[in-house]
């Protein structure tokens, strides 16, 4: 099994759908651990819930660098292989990326290039979807490179644009029909082999 790592901060459906595909028994892969960067995150309290270990890093207060080496400490102790962030919102740096390149992966909701890229997470890049008139958004699922959302497109899967669409009414779509589906199946393609992680693309 695919010993796993999910970095989160926030609400953490995307964590979900990986603990309930795991539940199933179709990951393939076995989520060691949840770390996020806020203690308040409810994302903690499913993984608890599920009986997945689950650490706060806070990076209030530390240098990157420090809030970089306990998240690599957090994730080495439980001998991760693959990182997912699912939702983590720091932009991690040098000393993280080399550790774990190409054995990290992002989930981002839209189709990479659009409306990806620095200041676009959250709400906000449904926002910029619905300001451009896009008919079609969707979610990517990318290695971790050091840019903003710049590492190798592994998946992506298109959803459209409904008329009277809200910023939120899109996100929930892109959620459901994108990237709780696009996240399991990344983590599943890398516990069978299909994607290759580690070692050079
Ligand atoms: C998702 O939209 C994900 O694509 C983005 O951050 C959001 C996290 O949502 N990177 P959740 O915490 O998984 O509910």
């Amino acid at each position: 099994m695919l010993r796993t790592g999910v970095l989160v901060s926030g609400g953490g459906t995307n964590l979900q759908a990986l603990l309930d595909a795991t539940g199933r028994g179709d990951l393939g892969a076995e989520i060691a651990v949840v770390v996020s960067d806020k203690p308040e995150a409810f994302a903690l309290e499913r993984a608890r819930a599920a009986l997945v270990k689950a650490v706060c890093v806070e990076r209030k207060g530390k240098s990157p660098e420090e809030f970089e080496r306990l998240l690599v400490q957090e994730l080495e102790e439980e001998r991760v292989e693959l990182v997912v962030l699912a939702g983590f919102l720091p932009m991690l740096g040098k000393g993280f990326i080399s550790h774990f390149r190409n054995r990290a992966i992002n989930i981002h909701p839209s189709l990479i290039p659009s409306f990806c890229g620095k200041g676009h997470y959250g709400l906000k890049v449904h926002e910029a979807a619905l300001a451009r008139g896009v008919k079609i958004t969707g979610a990517t699922v990318h290695f971790v490179d050091e840019g903003a959302d710049t590492g190798p497109i592994l998946l992506q899967k298109a959803v459209d644009v409904k008329e009277g669409d809200t910023p939120e009414t899109l996100q929930r779509r892109v959620m459901e029909e994108a990237e709780w589906i696009l996240l399991p199946e990344a983590v599943r393609l890398a516990a069978s082999g299909r994607i290759k992680i580690g070692g050079d693309l």
